[in-house]
Formats: structure tokens, C-alpha cells, sequence
């Protein structure tokens, strides 16, 4: 019987670390500069000038993909030939784990 319950503490502690949230997350961060979004976009998804602010909070995910595969504006466009849609998905999970900034009132030199 004990056995059976450090098999079952072993199951979930290794579920744990393998969060599906967290995986893509990581995975959409590399995705973010090998596919150089960063370059625009700013390694953060904060913006630049050459490129909209994209987290925190990102669009919905069929938004963001059909954005990417049809942009309306400068941005060049991405065919599901050089990015996959579940590629897409982690990118976004990425931006979507970006923290929202400190703000500004909480930060003493800059209310003087
Ligand atoms: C050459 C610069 C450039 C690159 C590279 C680039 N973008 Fe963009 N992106 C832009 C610009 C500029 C905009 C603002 C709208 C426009 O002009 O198209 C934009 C807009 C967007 C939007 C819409 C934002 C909104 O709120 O409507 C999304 C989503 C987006 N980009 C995602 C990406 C992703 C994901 C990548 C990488 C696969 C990427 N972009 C690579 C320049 C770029």
C-alpha cells in the first residue's frame, strides 16, 4: 500500500512539472526570436518603434494567427509554411506570461 501511494505522490509531482501552460510558454519564447518577432516587436513584446506592443495581455490566439498570416499593415506576413499555428499558440502563451509592468504611481522618484 505504500508503495502504491509514493507511486501516486511520484505520478502527480511529475505531472506538475510538466504544466502544459509552462512548456509552451517556454517554448513561445524561443519561437519569439528565432522567428525574430523580438526585432519589432522587442525581445519582451513591449513594442518598438518598428513594431505594435504585444503583451501583456496578447489578442485572442485566432486573432493573433490570423493577424500573422494576413497583416493589414507593415508587418511582413507568416504562411503556416514557415509558422505553425500550434507554433502561434506557444508564441502567445508567451506574451500571455509576460507580467504587466510595475505602475508608475507605485514607484516614489517618479511622483515627486
Ligand atoms: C518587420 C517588423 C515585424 C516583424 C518581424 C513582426 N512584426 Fe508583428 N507587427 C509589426 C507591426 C509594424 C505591427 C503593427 C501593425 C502593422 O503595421 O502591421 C505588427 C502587429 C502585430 C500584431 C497585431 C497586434 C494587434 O494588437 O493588433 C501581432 C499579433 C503581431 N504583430 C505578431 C507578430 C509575431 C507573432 C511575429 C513573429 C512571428 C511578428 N509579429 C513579427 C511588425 C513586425
Amino acid at each position: 500500500m505504500r508503495c502504491l501511494t509514493r507511486l501516486a505522490v511520484a505520478w502527480v509531482m511529475g505531472c506538475c512539472t510538466l504544466l502544459p501552460g509552462q512548456d509552451s510558454a517556454a517554448n513561445g519564447k524561443k519561437l519569439f526570436s528565432k522567428y525574430g518577432c523580438y526585432e519589432c516587436h522587442g525581445t519582451q513584446g513591449q513594442g518598438t518603434t518598428a513594431g505594435a506592443r504585444l503583451a501583456p495581455k496578447p489578442i485572442a490566439l485566432p486573432a493573433l494567427i490570423a493577424y500573422v498570416r494576413r497583416p493589414s499593415g507593415q508587418m511582413p506576413p507568416y504562411t503556416g509554411k514557415v509558422v505553425s499555428d500550434a507554433e502561434l499558440s506557444d508564441i502567445r502563451a508567451y506574451l500571455a506570461s509576460i507580467p504587466e509592468p510595475t505602475p508608475a504611481k507605485s514607484i516614489p522618484l517618479l511622483n515627486q
